[in-house]
């Protein structure tokens, strides 16, 4: 569904801006300067976390740190704008289930 431009992804420097990182501890990669949320898109994740009441999933939405569906748990941290974030190489991305945890 999601594929990114073909003159990016033939850039000649798009290997070496490769950013390796994790969703749900499975190896991704990234391009640098993508957003968290654009990351998951190019990889395939596009619900990264289910709603408390009903458990719809959500996924990325405005891309503009509007509509709080592209939350996740970046390092730990939970509840983070998914597209207000660029990924980082080594960043440990969490899709989130069910109610937020306040301390998490
Ligand atoms: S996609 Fe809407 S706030 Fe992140």
């Amino acid at each position: 569904m999601f594929r990114r431009l073909p003159e990016i992804e033939t850039a000649p420097n798009a290997a070496a801006q490769a950013v390796a990182f994790t969703i749900d501890g499975r190896p991704a990669s990234a391009r640098a300067g993508d957003s968290v949320a654009a990351a998951l898109l190019a990889n395939g994740v596009t619900a990264c976390r289910n709603t408390p009441v009903s458990g719809a999933a959500r996924g990325p939405y405005c891309m503009m740190g509007v509509c709080f569906d592209c939350l996740v748990t970046i390092d730990g941290t939970g509840n983070r704008q998914g597209c207000q974030v660029r990924v980082a190489p080594g960043m440990a991305v969490e899709t989130q289930n069910g109610k937020r945890e306040v301390e998490r």
